[in-house]
């Protein structure tokens, strides 16, 4: 090999180090998962007022649910439902669905925020951002154990 085309492999190498670098970044980003902190204290406190106000009735003030009837929003029965999908589905589920006696009554803000609160409940860690408030914008981050 002459010097040349030895520079010039490298510089190949060099193209294709990059190139997958870039292309991999957007999917580290999208590996987010729950134990990230996603949510911050301050939201998931809002998230407390409206879950004790619009939720507790059913699901309980500690989330425990009632067997049979009102499915437990924490704990190793949530975890089993959740785990594998994203906190996007689980803001769908909740702003399009529940409360179930009036669905769809609950701001986007509002949903995000009960679902920080949800995810505190479950000792998933809190960070400095908030929850957004779309479900395209939470598809991204993974429901998975608590660490
Ligand atoms: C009138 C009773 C009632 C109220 C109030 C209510 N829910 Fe529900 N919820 C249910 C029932 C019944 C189900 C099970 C059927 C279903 O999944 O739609 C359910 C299911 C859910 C689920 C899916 C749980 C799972 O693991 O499958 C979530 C999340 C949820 N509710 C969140 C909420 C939130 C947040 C609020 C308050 C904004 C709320 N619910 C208010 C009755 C209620």
């Amino acid at each position: 090999m002459t010097t040349h085309t030895r520079v010039a492999v490298s510089l190949w190498t060099l193209a294709l180090v990059v190139t997958a670098a870039v292309f991999y970044t957007p999917l580290s980003a999208q590996g987010k998962s729950v134990n990230d902190g996603v949510y911050s204290d301050a939201q998931a406190k809002r998230g407390a007022t409206l879950y004790g106000e619009q939720c507790a009735s059913c699901h309980g003030e500690t989330m425990e649910g009632v067997a049979d009837l009102f499915p437990a929003l924490t704990g190793a029965p949530f975890v089993k439902t959740w785990t594998g999908k994203s906190v996007g589905e689980l803001f769908d589920k909740i702003q399009t669905t529940m409360p179930a006696l009036d669905p769809g009554s609950l701001k986007p803000a509002q949903a995000a925020d009960i679902v920080a609160f949800i995810l505190s409940h479950s000792k998933y860690p809190a960070g400095a951002a908030e929850l957004a408030s779309t479900a395209d914008a939470l598809k991204p981050i993974q429901i998975v154990a608590p660490k």
